[in-house]
């Protein structure tokens, strides 16, 4: 009989099961995050006269209509959790010092969270026409626009 060494049963944890569902959402927003993202390139660099149409221009229009806000906006939420969350993965995973490992994990926290909030206010508050001079290609658009 081979000696063995006592193993301490599985602890059952109660409540929500928070990495398990970092674990699902980690699948189901990288699956999701395939359409956002080619979605986004084809239409941005393939379509029409493709990456020649990129300009200030072709950005404002993509601002000024729901559906791109929210494609973007969502691209952005999706892309910054996974990625953050990610990231966290791999911090617990390597960093051994306890509070080096809490404040990175903070720091992602902080960071996902800060350019989720500005790049959200800045796809929502976009205005082409703010700052627009005399001078600007713009200005006649704007000034049809009142
Ligand atoms: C293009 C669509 C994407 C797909 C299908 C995808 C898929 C995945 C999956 C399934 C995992 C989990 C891997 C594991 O647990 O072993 C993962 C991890 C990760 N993803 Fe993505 N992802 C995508 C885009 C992104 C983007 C845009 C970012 C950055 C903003 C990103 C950053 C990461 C990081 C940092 C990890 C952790 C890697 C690790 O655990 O070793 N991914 N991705």
């Amino acid at each position: 009989m081979s000696a063995q060494t006592a193993v301490a049963p599985a602890r059952r944890q109660r409540g929500v099961n928070l990495e398990k569902w970092g674990w699902v959402f980690m699948r189901v927003s990288g699956v999701v995050l395939v359409v956002l993202i080619f979605g986004h390139l084809f239409v941005n660099l393939m379509l029409g006269e493709g990456i020649h149409a990129l300009d200030f221009a072709f950005i404002a229009g993509k601002f000024a209509t729901p559906f791109w806000q929210w494609w973007d906006v969502l691209m952005l939420w999706l892309a910054l959790i996974h990625g953050a969350n990610g990231m966290r993965t791999i911090v617990n995973d390597y960093v051994t010092n306890a509070t080096a490992r809490k404040a990175l994990v903070w720091a992602l926290g902080l960071a996902a969270g800060l350019l989720i909030i500005l790049g959200t206010l800045v796809v929502f508050t976009f205005d082409p026409c703010l700052g627009v001079t005399e001078s600007s290609t713009l200005w006649e658009t704007c000034q049809a626009q009142g």
